[in-house]
């Protein structure tokens, strides 16, 4: 008889017959929330009730949700990033925290140089000739881009994915100079690389990393990816260095909040934008639920979980 209730909060994208789940149901009672459910999870009425969650990044936990969350012992975060979840405040509650690291590593890298390459060759406007049937066979200068073997890349933050970026982006032929938060002259980064790709959490040292004064030191003409959460870039800096020439482009996978976009990043056709899609493949999202739904099992049954953030 399962003895703890456990809320996910949307589907998982792992199959039912996974051992994880199985493991996980032998002890639990797994209470997932619909894909189309519009109630926050702080507002679900079987939350007061629940011994563990699974958030997503769209799950604010802070001190209300904590509040009503009396029993939960576990948090298990489907992200590496974990900027939604007041761990401050978790851990004064003696509340533990989960993220999943490693298994999207590869596919945020992979999502990082389709984002390089989507701005270097204009993908959004050729995208959009096709799409309006606008396109008149091959001209010598349609779309004229830039090239990434010889160019530099700037990757702000050396963790797993900037490292693992910086690898792909050198296999490309591209020159690249990395810095960590606490090592490294952002300046000089800026002043230096022709793309700059951001690969930090979101902490309230790194809001707003990039703002005018960072785009003021870019070459002229460089491209800003940004793969990691939308609120490290001031996005008003960010549109006007568009606007006068500073940036030539820029392909962000996240943004400020998120669903919203604003009108002038996606209306200009110099910015490609995504859905939050850098960890969306099957072997990753698959490779997220199974540590999601482990760091559960560890936690009810009495074990340290591999993945604690705190
Ligand atoms: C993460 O893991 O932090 C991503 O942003 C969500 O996949």
């Amino acid at each position: 008889m399962p003895r703890f209730l456990v809320l996910v909060s949307k589907p998982l994208p792992l199959d039912g017959r996974d051992p994880a789940w199985a493991t996980l149901r032998r002890i639990a009672e797994i209470r997932i929330r619909p894909a189309s459910t519009r109630r926050t999870l702080g507002r679900e009425p079987r939350l007061p009730r629940a011994d563990a969650v699974v958030t997503l990044v769209a799950d604010r936990v802070d001190e209300e949700f904590l509040e009503r969350a009396a029993r939960v012992k576990v948090i298990s975060n489907f992200a590496v990033g974990f900027n939604n979840i007041n761990v401050t405040a978790a851990s004064r509650r003696g509340v533990l925290v989960c993220n999943t690291p490693d298994v999207l590593t590869n596919a945020t890298a992979e999502l990082t140089i389709g984002l390089l390459l989507a701005a270097a060759r204009r993908f959004k406007e050729g995208a959009e000739l096709i799409r309006a049937a606008r396109f008149r066979g091959l001209e010598p200068d349609l779309l004229l881009g830039a090239e990434l073997s010889g160019a530099r890349i700037g990757v702000i933050g050396a963790g797993r994915i900037g490292s693992a970026v910086a690898r792909k982006a050198e296999a490309l032929g591209m020159e690249v100079i990395a810095i960590t938060r606490s090592r490294g002259c952002l300046e000089d980064l800026l002043r230096a690389s022709d793309f700059v790709s951001l690969h930090c959490p979101l902490t309230a040292e790194t809001r707003g990393l990039m703002g005018a004064r960072q785009f003021a030191l870019m070459k002229p003409g460089a491209v800003l990816v940004n793969t990691s959460r939308g609120e490290l870039i001031d996005e008003r800096a960010l549109v006007a260095s568009l606007r006068n020439g500073r940036l030539s482009a820029a392909a962000l996978d996240v943004f400020c909040g998120e669903p919203r976009l604003r009108a002038e990043l996606r209306q200009n056709p110099r910015v490609f934008v995504l859905p939050h899609l850098g960890s969306a493949t099957h072997p990753a999202r698959a490779g997220m639920a199974r540590l999601a739904l482990r760091a559960i099992t560890d936690v009810l049954t009495g074990r340290p979980p591999s993945n604690r953030v705190i």
